[in-house]
């Protein structure tokens, strides 16, 4: 195992905070600096957490000859920039979710790390939760036989994040709930159903509460916006994705809707031999998993005992031991990609109103 220790830069001081402190979790990185505009955001962070540099715009962080790597938290509209700038410095680079805004962006992303022999990651913080953790390795050793169905879903009774911010302009943020938080539970069922090819979705996407300014987040993760702001982006969207395998995913989320909870993700898997729930209230981490199977011929439902986990510092550290290592990073910036092809591809469904075929077959 290597001695040198990853010298990372942080770009962004929204959530950049869990990049930070994700890399303090790892011995094996050395925070070098951060970035961002928002001067008073970033100051606070530099001193919270001891960072020796602070810079203003990304460029200047990418210009620092002592940094090996960048972790990118800025709004979807930069990631392809800051990331593609960042890999041409010649340094690694693990992007927050969404890759990017659209496929064309995400694979120049991927086509540059490549090329250049740069490692590109992807933050899909919950795959780090360990009732995700567990529901894959079932699926790994063989538990559930073949998966047929899965739901995924995200669903906010009030949730958007920040009227009138980046979030909800279409041209900054790509979308709304699907992009923002559909992305995290669809990786999370097509990592657990083993990466299968999707040939359709079948989607609808509606906006009933933003254009009205209603179904603001209205906790204390609010951001200020200006709540008159035209709201350009789905507050609700829906979609049946089918499998060449013959598997089918229903996908459900939200940032607003008459629902009957705050806050609630997961996702169900149906095997032919068991099956398993994951089904997460208010960001809960434990007592939020079950499983099915039999047990002397008996339906069986099996709750396992959860530990917490810090699912940014799951995925940085893994970054950081894989790149000093030399093994691919996993989650890997081509799966981030995969995910944004298939949010392409429910976003065009729900705008044509029907079906839409995938994966160069005719639509
Ligand atoms: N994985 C998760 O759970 C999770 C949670 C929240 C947000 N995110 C993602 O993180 C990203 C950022 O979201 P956020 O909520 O922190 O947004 P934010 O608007 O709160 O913060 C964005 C940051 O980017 C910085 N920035 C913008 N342009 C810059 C430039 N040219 N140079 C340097 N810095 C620049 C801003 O100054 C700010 O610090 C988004 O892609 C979002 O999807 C992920």
């Amino acid at each position: 195992m290597s001695e040198r220790k990853l010298r990372v830069g942080v770009i962004g001081c929204g959530i950049g905070i869990f990049h930070i402190e994700g890399l303090q979790q790892n011995p094996r990185a050395e925070i070098v600096a951060i970035a961002g505009l928002d001067t008073d955001r970033c100051v606070s962070l530099q001193t919270r957490f001891d960072v020796p540099r602070r810079y203003g715009d990304y460029r200047e962080l990418l210009a620092a000859d002592d940094i090996d790597a960048v972790t990118v938290a800025v709004p979807n509209f930069l990631h392809s920039e800051v990331a593609i700038a960042a890999l041409e410095a010649g340094k690694h680079v693990l992007v927050e979710k969404p890759l990017a805004q659209s496929s064309a962006e995400g694979e120049r992303m991927v086509e540059t790390a490549n090329r250049l022999g740069l490692q590109l990651g992807i933050i899909f913080n919950r795959r780090g939760r360990h009732d995700v953790q567990i529901v894959h390795n079932e699926m790994e050793r063989g538990a559930f036989g073949r998966i047929y169905h899965a739901k995924a879903w995200w669903m906010r009774r009030s949730g958007i994040p920040g009227m009138g911010t980046w979030f909800t302009r279409k041209a900054e943020s790509g979308g709304g709930p699907l992009i923002d938080l559909g992305v995290h539970v669809l990786d999370i069922a097509l990592w657990i159903m083993g990466n299968p090819t999707a040939v359709s979705v079948s989607a609808a996407a509606y906006n009933e509460l933003g254009t009205r300014g209603k179904g603001e987040w209205f906790n204390t993760r609010l951001r200020t916006g200006k709540t008159d702001a035209p709201y350009g982006v789905e507050d609700f969207a829906t979609a049946l994705i089918r499998f060449a395998d013959g598997a089918t995913l229903q996908l459900d989320t939200s940032w607003a809707g008459y629902t009957r909870h705050s806050d609630e993700f997961g996702a169900s898997f149906m095997g032919d031999n068991g099956g398993a729930e994951i089904d997460v209230r208010d960001y809960a981490e434990t007592g939020t998993l079950r499983l099915f199977g039999d047990v002397d011929g008996m339906p069986s439902v099996t709750t396992p005992m959860l530990i917490e986990r810090h699912g940014h510092g799951y995925i940085i550290s893994n970054f950081v031991d894989a790149i000093l290592d030399g093994r691919p990073v996993s989650p890997s910036g081509s799966e981030g990609l995969d995910r944004v092809r298939l949010i392409e591809s429910i976003y065009r469904s729900a705008e044509l109103g029907r079906e839409v075929q995938i994966g160069g077959l005719p639509v």
